[in-house]
């Protein structure tokens, strides 16, 4: 390896450490179709699910079967029905269901057997349970079609599904169910993916779609969304209607607890590794609750503002703080939080004698600079500077002037602050100060 790629490797390695701590013992539920199967690179995608084991993640593969039941259901010149998107399962392609969805099953427990030395697997000793893990109930006669053994998720054993993954072994659930009159229903795996996760509040319901991921009106990919804006998106005329029933299960599995549905395009090479141990992952993320959230502070929050602070003390850009004044302050800092961790905070001091109020320890993690967090925080605590009642703003600065000359704070002298802050001012730091009237945000940024 030549020193510049040796050098990457490191970066990456050390990039990806703080994930490889978050995602230990937590359980996945991972979705893809009978497409990545029937895909020649399926060994590399197996790879990385074993790779994802290895590190200590809780794993349940639901894994679809169309391509093999259509492929089978060919051979007997016969074809999978289709009324209103829902397929209609017949004797003969229920006959087709089992036995593709047996041939995968077999196929992946192989794959997830290899353990040659010299193999990307080696060493890896992975177990794999599959069984009744899905309770399924027929859809029924619906409009005078009968959809036969088409069927929906009536229940997920759960506890058991728990013993597996907890015990280390990799719970594999075929798209099938079975009822409590001994009989086999033909499942969606998009909707049996979603049961599980529910049913186990799965930190993770990861799918792996076949078709391309939507679309912004930039021509971008959504990284986050919330659950009512999936709603939105999947009302739009112009989304794929499979890409709508994933849409679908995704914001329900928030709605009923999954922390994070992940929609990824299973055709990009190591898009789960992508996804999972890179910063900005490479799909998109629904979450319940914004994944990027500005709010006050809580004790648990001094770790992470810490960690934020201290290397702009060293720099002196701030003013050191012990953790004890942190502790005692903390109701006046508001932090930037980003899926877990914390990337910004600021820190408001109200003099209310003189209507004034101090902004402090204002900060961006250097990774996240440059796309207006600044600028929201900012905005996020002249509310907060509001809401107490002062209408005046106040910052001592010795290496950020312009930044907040920018945002309207004009240079004011040190006798412009009030009596009890002038007396703390400390004149060898030199700092300038700058202040701002504090207006309420305008009706349309709400
Ligand atoms: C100042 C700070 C909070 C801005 O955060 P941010 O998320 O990058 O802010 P925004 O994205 O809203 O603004 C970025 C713009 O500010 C500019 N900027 C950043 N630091 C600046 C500085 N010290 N002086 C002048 N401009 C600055 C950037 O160049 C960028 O300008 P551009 O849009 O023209 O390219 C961040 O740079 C930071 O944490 N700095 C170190 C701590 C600090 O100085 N705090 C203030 C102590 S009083």
């Amino acid at each position: 390896m030549d020193t510049s790629l040796q050098h990457h490797f490191v970066d990456w390695f050390r990039g990806s450490s703080p994930y490889i701590h978050a995602h230990r013992d937590r359980t996945f539920v991972i979705v893809f179709g009978g497409e990545a199967v029937a895909d020649p690179r399926l060994p590399e995608l197996i790879h990385d699910i074993a790779l994802l084991r290895g590190l200590g993640i809780r794993l349940v593969l639901v894994h679809g079967a169309r391509p093999q039941i259509e492929e089978r259901l060919r051979l007997r010149n016969a074809d999978m029905r289709y009324i209103n998107g829902l397929r209609v399962t017949d004797e003969a392609a229920l006959a087709c269901v089992k036995d593709a969805a047996g041939g995968v099953r077999v196929e992946l427990e192989a794959l997830l057997s290899m353990g040659l030395a010299n193999s990307p697997m080696a060493g890896a000793r992975i177990r794999v349970a599959s069984g009744n893990f899905v309770a399924a109930r027929p859809i029924g006669v619906m409009d005078g079609i009968d959809y036969g053994h088409t069927g929906r998720v009536r229940r997920i054993d759960a506890q058991a599904l728990r013993g597996i993954v907890e015990a280390g072994a990799i719970a594999l659930i075929p798209p099938l169910g079975y009822s409590p009159t001994g009989e086999v229903f033909n499942l969606s795996a998009t909707e049996t993916g979603a049961s599980v996760a529910t049913a186990l509040g799965a930190d993770k319901l990861i799918y792996l779609m076949e078709q391309p991921l939507p679309l912004n009106d930039e021509g971008e990919l959504w990284t986050n969304l919330l659950p009512p804006q999936v709603d939105e998106l999947v009302s739009r005329k112009d989304i794929d209607p499979r890409v709508r029933v994933y849409l679908n299960h995704a914001a329900d599995a928030c709605r009923s607890g999954v922390r994070r549905v992940h929609l990824l395009d299973r055709r990009v090479d190591g898009v789960l590794l992508r996804e999972l141990f890179t910063r900005d992952g490479v799909g998109t993320l629904i979450t319940a609750k914004p994944y990027e959230d500005t709010r006050p502070a809580r004790m648990d929050d001094i770790g992470g503002i810490l960690e934020l602070l201290e290397p702009l003390e060293d720099q002196g850009i701030l003013v050191r703080r012990s953790r004890e004044t942190l502790e005692t302050d903390i109701g006046r800092f508001s932090v930037v939080e980003r899926d877990g961790m914390i990337i910004g905070c600021a820190a408001l001091y109200t003099y209310p004698d003189d209507g004034m109020a101090e902004l402090a320890c204002v900060a961006i993690h250097p990774e996240y600079r440059d796309h207006g967090r600044g600028d929201a925080l900012l905005e996020y605590m002249e509310q907060r500077t509001l809401t107490q009642r002062m209408t005046r703003l106040f910052v001592l600065t010795t290496q950020t002037a312009h930044w907040f000359r920018e945002r309207g704070f004009e240079p004011s002298p040190v006798d412009s602050l009030p009596m009890a802050r002038r007396e703390l001012y400390n004149y060898q730091r030199n700092s300038k100060v700058f202040v701002k009237t504090v207006a309420p945000a305008r009706p349309d940024k709400g």
